[in-house]
């Protein structure tokens, strides 16, 4: 009786932490895909002062793996598409990954998930991982088995909504199944994952249910229930990530796995590059879905909280824009490490301040814009273009901040992005004559030019190693004199 007693206050103990401490789950993606870095020590302080518990990564970048030890946040490492073919080829290539990126960090870092490819099915990419990647999940698995972390790290696929529908004739959730052609290699994957413990994970987006289709109500992307409900059976859906999750449920459902663990590996709304992309509706949407996926409500096909990761931390002005110019502007925060909008990672729908990236050095307060007595603007469209195919301007699309400059505001804009990403050399503000250097702050409207962050705040290859170079050099010549 007594040890049965014990064991009961032990679990309802356990019990408790798990549902007070409703934060824990909230996790966020950190990309790396930008000119320049924010300095990775700096990025770790302010995810521990806000209360991120999880960390997703898309590799396993030897300077955050550095700045993150020590700390409690529990992180994803990954591997990315194109290593999958040489794991997926040979053990001993993943052996040398799972050594060099997991055992060696393990002692200082929590790494709790490899994710193995990132939605390696993908409808874009025509198939070319899809051979690839149970191959190098069963070869990752055994190299963490062998390394004894078999069963302290989880392995899973983050995959792309896009592996599961319903169809046009009744698109409901519970008619929900894998696309046809990779139904297969998605349910041995599925098998594979669940003989091991280890979550699906899938990337669910609202916003790019909205930019896809005009006639999506627009309610329906965010958790207030504003709109016509959606009835599937006796199930009624009021937001489309409910709908979505679902449609997902049923198909585990069909394939014969009704209890899989299920993540959220990337969730979020943009803040510019379309028209729907601000912060006022990327703040209704997270705090929506935080408040809902912490409330333990669940969805109509699955109750308790949703664990989620954030897309994205900071924006990143070097991702791909082939999706959308949009794909630029997915951070909670922006490129210098300010919030832009406060959210609430407990989930109780109180706003509270996020706290920003500290001790940010800017480069020098000053803009490269259009020479305003310049009147012969025949050249001025291929100089726009140089501008921009070699900086960020997505910001000037329709529907974005900068949308309404005029043709010389739009130049100015190219330039100063130019120039900007550059780090302000001199030579980089010319155009041929067409440019000059102003210390007025052009931004106008909402429409900011920004300034960019100097190389000594942000992640410098060469800055970073010279420091602790000379550190040890100091500690050296301290020892030999000791001696
Ligand atoms: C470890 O990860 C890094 C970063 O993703 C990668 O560049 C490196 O090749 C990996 N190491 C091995 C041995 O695969
Ligand atoms: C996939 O196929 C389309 C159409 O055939 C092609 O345009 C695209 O470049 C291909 N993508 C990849 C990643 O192979
Ligand atoms: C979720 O919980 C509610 C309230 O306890 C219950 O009525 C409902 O049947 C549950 N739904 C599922 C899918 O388990
Ligand atoms: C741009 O101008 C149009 C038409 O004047 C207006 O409807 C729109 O709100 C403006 N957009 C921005 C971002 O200022
Ligand atoms: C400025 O550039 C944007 C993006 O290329 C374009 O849509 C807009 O029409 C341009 N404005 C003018 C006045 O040319």
């Amino acid at each position: 009786m007594a040890p049965n007693f014990l064991h009961q206050v032990a679990f309802l103990l356990v019990l408790s932490t798990a549902v007070s401490s409703g934060y824990a789950w909230v996790g966020v993606n950190w990309g790396t895909m930008a000119t320049h870095q924010l300095q990775p020590e700096k990025v770790v302080k302010m995810l521990k002062e806000n209360g991120f518990r999880k960390l997703k990564l898309f590799d396993a970048d030897e300077f955050i793996m550095t700045a993150l030890m020590g700390t409690d946040i529990e992180v994803m490492v990954a591997i990315p598409n194109n290593m999958l073919d040489k794991i997926s080829n040979s053990p001993k290539a993943a052996d040398s990954w799972v050594n060099d990126n997991v055992t060696s960090y393990f002692t200082g870092v929590k790494i709790k998930y490899v994710a193995v490819g990132n939605e390696p099915f993908l409808k874009a990419y025509n198939g070319s991982f899809a051979k690839k990647t149970l191959p190098a999940l069963k070869n990752i698995q055994t190299s963490l088995n062998k390394a004894g972390l078999g069963s302290k790290i989880k392995i899973t696929v983050p995959f792309n909504a896009d592996i599961y529908y319903s169809p046009d004739s009744n698109p409901v959730p519970s008619t929900g199944d894998f696309r046809p052609e990779v139904r297969d290699l998605t349910v041995e994957i599925i098998q594979f994952l669940y003989a091991n413990n280890a979550p699906f994970t899938v990337n669910i987006y609202p916003f790019l249910s909205l930019y896809g289709n005009q006639d999506f109500p627009f309610d329906f992307a965010f958790f207030d229930g504003n709109n016509k409900p959606l009835r599937d059976g006796k199930a009624l859906y009021t937001n489309v990530f409910d709908a979505n999750l679902d449609t997902l449920l049923w198909a585990l459902d069909k394939a014969g796995y009704p209890d899989m663990k299920v993540m959220i590996g990337e969730i979020g709304w943009p803040t510019d590059g379309d028209k729907n992309a601000n912060a006022k509706n990327a703040k209704r949407f997270n705090l929506g879905l935080l408040k809902h996926a912490l409330s333990g409500k669940g969805t109509p096909k699955r109750n308790g909280t949703v664990d989620l990761f954030l897309f994205s931390l900071i924006d990143e002005d070097t991702k791909s824009v082939a999706p959308g110019n949009f794909e630029r502007h997915w951070g909670i925060f922006e490129f210098d490490g300010k919030p832009k909008y406060e959210l609430d990672l407990i989930g109780q729908h109180k706003e509270k301040g996020l706290v920003p990236v500290e001790d940010i050095k800017y480069m020098e307060k000053r803009w490269c814009i259009l020479n305003p007595d310049v009147t012969k603007l025949d050249d001025l469209a291929g100089s726009i273009d140089y501008a921009c195919t070699f900086s960020d301007c997505t910001s000037l699309g329709y529907g974005s901040t900068c949308n309404n400059l005029s043709v010389q505001g739009n130049a100015s804009y190219a330039f100063n992005m130019y120039y900007q990403v550059n780090n302000q050399q001199n030579w980089d503000c010319d155009f041929s004559g067409l440019a000059v250097i102003t210390h007025k702050d052009p931004s106008q409207n909402g429409c900011q030019f920004p300034v960019m962050i100097s190389s000594s705040s942000s992640l410098l290859l060469h800055g970073g190693l010279s420091e602790i170079l000379k550190k040890a050099l100091r500690v050296y010549i301290f020892v030999m004199f000791l001696l």
